[in-house]
């Protein structure tokens, strides 16, 4: 595929985004935030492709399929007025067959068609299924741009007052004082806690938190680190209790990871450096 194949989908993406137009301010807030979601990814799938130095040809492949992962959003969002998979649809298997029944992806190779069908399909999967090499290396580049505006999306929605949230962002959960105590030992296992053990706010950011061990680039890591996301994150939950020691031992295994160390010390040299004296 080549550029103007992309830029192509593109358009198109963004014209049957706009036949989900929703009359009511408050609904098409939600609209509206998977369509900046979706750019988002577009550009941090950019910046993965950079940092884990992909081909050109491979790099397009990456970003058509950020740019149609939450294809099946809009839908869901239409017909059953929520984000919550648990209660309505699962959005990436309803994205892959509208693509599909939409032939979105005519004229790419069929090759190319099957690794972005199979990553719209699975990007949302608790755990990577079992797939050729190849399909698993394209699923994982969009799971972690996915991942990396996701935060970004939800500690906004966190600052927000609750009259301009896009309200479907948060699940319809309830705020909840502290956190699950099932979540816990799932984190100190260093596991992605499965959306099934969520129910307030508090458990999905920690659940939000949890995805760091779920990262699959180095790029990825850093750019989560450099965000500080780790760090807004645990500051929208519980200061004691057993959510704090969650978060302790999230913060504790971001730190202790090898390469994030090697990168914040490379930076601060960087920093410190002073400018050569002619
Ligand atoms: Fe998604």
């Amino acid at each position: 595929m080549t550029e103007e194949d992309f830029a192509r989908l593109k358009g198109r993406f963004l014209k049957y985004v706009r036949t989900y137009r929703m009359g009511d301010p408050s609904e098409q807030r939600n609209i509206a935030l998977k369509r900046t979601h979706t750019l988002n990814v577009c550009r941090d799938m950019g910046f993965i492709c950079r940092g884990e130095g992909l081909d050109e040809k491979d790099a397009l492949i990456a970003r058509t399929a950020a740019l149609l992962h939450d294809t099946g959003r809009f839908p869901q969002y239409a017909k059953f007025r929520t984000f919550d998979d648990r209660t309505s649809i699962n959005h990436g298997l309803i994205g892959a067959e509208v693509l599909l029944k939409e032939r979105f992806l005519e004229g790419l190779s069929r090759s190319e068609q099957s690794l972005i069908i199979r990553s719209v399909k699975y990007h949302n999967a608790y755990a990577i299924p079992r797939l050729d090499r190849r399909a698993v290396f394209f699923l994982k580049l969009l799971r972690d741009a996915d991942k990396l505006d996701i935060w970004k999306v939800m500690l906004q929605y966190f600052a927000q007052p609750a009259q301009s949230r896009a309200a479907a962002a948060g699940l319809g959960l309830p705020e909840g004082a502290d956190v699950s105590a099932e979540i816990i030992p799932v984190i100190l296992e260093n596991r992605v806690v499965p959306i099934a053990l969520v129910k307030s706010l508090n458990d999905y950011k920690l659940l939000l938190l949890s995805w760091v061990f779920g990262i699959n680039f180095k790029t990825t890591f850093r750019l989560f680190s450099g965000r500080h996301y780790a760090r807004d994150l645990a500051s929208c939950l519980p200061q004691t209790g057993e959510g704090r020691r969650a978060v302790l031992h999230i913060e504790d295994f971001v730190s202790s990871c090898a390469f994030t160390k090697k990168e914040l010390g490379k930076r601060k040299r960087k920093r410190n450096k002073k400018p050569v004296q002619k």
